[in-house]
């Protein structure tokens, strides 16, 4: 009995390296579009390697199964992706394969970034119009991302993705460590760099987390 028990703990350890190698994300060649790992890969969809620090899972679980238009203008290489029916259609799945899919994006982090836990207690209403007021004008974050008004209204420019559901897609700690340090996802930003003080992109944060899809009115937005 000596033999076998010596070769059951070979295939162990020899085990999980072989299984990592052939996650869900390789078997659906999720890498031909999108940045899975540490290669400066040029790639036509969104980068996906740092997707654990910042999505939330439940967010990126809908998402593979009904995906739906982030970046109105499309990716640079891919205009008017998932747009009309002329446009080019996500990749999408039942259930379970949309859980797997997103338990392994999950597993894929920046490696040795820790994030700082941002408290995302609900704004004062006097402290959101300050921190709306200068999304819309101080900063002009809106020039460039949709948002939603008081009514419930969709506004804004179309070149970022857009921030409408960020308060259901997005993790708070991520958005605080983007707004900081933007070179630690991409070398190539096309946000402007803005000098503002932690208190400043923590309540950026907190308004952001107040925008969700359920909030959206359907009517003001003008149908469907
Ligand atoms: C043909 C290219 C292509 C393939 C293949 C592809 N994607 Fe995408 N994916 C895109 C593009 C382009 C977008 C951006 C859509 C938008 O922003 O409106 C996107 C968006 C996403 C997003 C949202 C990212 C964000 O920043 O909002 C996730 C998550 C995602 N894809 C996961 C996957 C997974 C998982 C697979 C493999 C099963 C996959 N994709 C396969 C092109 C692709
Ligand atoms: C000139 C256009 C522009 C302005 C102004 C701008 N952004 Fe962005 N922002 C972008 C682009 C483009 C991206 C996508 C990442 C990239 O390409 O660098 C982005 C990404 C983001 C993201 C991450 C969203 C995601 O899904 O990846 C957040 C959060 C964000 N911006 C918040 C803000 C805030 C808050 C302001 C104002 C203080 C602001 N942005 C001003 C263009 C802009």
């Amino acid at each position: 009995m000596k033999i076998p028990a010596f070769f059951i703990l070979i295939g162990l350890v020899l085990l999980p390296p072989v299984l990592a190698s052939a996650g869900p994300l390789q078997d659906k060649d999720c890498g031909s579009c999108h940045r899975l790992g540490d290669s400066e890969k040029k790639n036509s969809g969104p980068d996906l390697h740092y997707a654990g620090n910042k999505f939330q899972a439940k967010w990126l679980k809908q998402f593979l199964q009904n995906p739906e238009v982030i970046r109105p203008a499309g990716v640079s290489t891919a205009p008017g992706f998932l747009q009309g029916s002329s446009g080019n259609p996500h990749p999408s799945f039942a259930e379970k394969e949309a859980s797997a899919l997103s338990d392994s994006l999950m597993g894929l982090k920046v490696s040795g970034l820790t994030l700082e836990p941002v408290t995302t207690e609900p704004l004062s209403k006097g402290k959101r119009a300050k921190i709306k007021y200068q999304f819309e004008r101080t900063f002009s974050c809106i020039s460039c991302h949709q948002s939603l008004n008081l009514a419930g209204k969709v506004r804004g420019g179309i070149s970022g993705p857009s921030l409408i559901n960020a308060g259901n897609r997005l993790q708070a700690d991520w958005v605080v460590n983007w707004l900081n340090t933007p070179e630690v996802y991409t070398s190539k930003s096309r946000m402007p760099r803005y000098k503002m003080d932690s208190a400043t992109q923590i309540q950026f944060t907190q308004f952001l987390m107040t925008l969700k899809k359920e909030n959206m009115n359907r009517r003001a937005a003008g149908g469907k």
